[in-house]
């Protein structure tokens, strides 16, 4: 997790930002400290990148890097104003340890529009990673990858509109939840397929960043706001925990954008 020490919306590259409406520089690190500290009070390690100045998006780690099995695909952003945040991210995963660090050749905005199974990555792309990008991560990572096209430029990003709840095991499918009208007709059929017991969020749900939620298998972070989507997540034996994020919610952003989940 990166702290909004220099957060604000200072450009718009998504509909939810507008620079005229600026973000409580102050409101949204309570909000950011409240959701690392939700981690590490469920038992899971945080760990923390120094946030650089003129980078006010760099809170949003989860789009700089995929980490499956101690390999990491970096990122490439597409807008200009967050490109440098690459290379911060790369040379964090090198400091620490991580020796099979590959910078993609593509434009490809890591966890915003990857997300991990336990056994395939779901893929998205429409607005930010390019598709190519997504048979760059599966030679880089090798594990296979399920492309999936997003169409509402209010959910420009995968882990806007799908997250997973539970991963596979050899025991159980994956169980994921989306929301079905982010993506093409073909891909809503594709997702229909391969999980016929997702849970579908519904508008309302989307809106409010519902779907950009935090799953460790059993906890489900979720925006404060997503109420529905948290009824019928404790009804599936989930344990919901809403959380305010309102003002990273004003960059485009909630809690699976702030938390970039490193798989060892
Ligand atoms: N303002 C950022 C952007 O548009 C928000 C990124 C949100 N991150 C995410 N994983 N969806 O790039």
């Amino acid at each position: 997790m990166c702290p909004p020490r220099y957060f604000a919306v200072e450009y718009a590259i998504n509909p939810w930002m507008d620079p005229n409406e600026p973000a409580d520089a102050g409101r949204a690190m309570a909000q950011w400290t409240a959701l690392r500290d939700i981690y590490r009070e469920l038992g899971h390690t945080v760990e923390e990148i120094e946030p650089r100045r003129g980078l006010p998006d760099m809170v949003f780690a989860a789009n700089s890097g995929t980490v499956i099995d101690g390999r990491v695909l970096g990122a490439r952003f597409r807008a200009p104003q967050r490109a440098p945040e690459a290379e911060h991210y790369r040379r964090w995963f090198v400091e620490h340890g991580y020796r099979d660090v590959l910078m993609p050749a593509r434009i490809n905005e890591a966890e915003g529009d990857f997300a991990w199974t336990g056994r395939m990555l779901l893929a998205g792309t429409g607005f930010r990673t390019d598709p190519e990008a997504h048979a760059e991560a599966q030679e880089a990572l090798g594990v296979p990858v399920l492309s999936l096209r997003l169409v509402d430029p209010r959910y420009y990003h995968l882990d806007t509109a799908l997250f997973v709840l539970s991963e596979a095991t050899d025991a159980a499918p994956a169980h994921i939840a989306y929301y079905p009208e982010a993506f093409s007709p073909g891909s809503q059929r594709v997702l229909a397929r391969t999980f016929p017991d997702a849970v579908r969020a519904t508008a309302t749900d989307a809106a409010c960043f519902g779907l950009n939620g935090v799953s460790d298998g059993r906890n489900v972070v979720l925006p404060l706001e997503a109420t529905e989507l948290a009824a019928r997540l404790a009804a599936c034996g989930y344990e919901p925990v809403r959380t305010d994020i309102s003002e990273l919610r004003k960059a485009g952003g909630g809690p699976k954008c702030c938390t970039l989940e490193i798989r060892k």
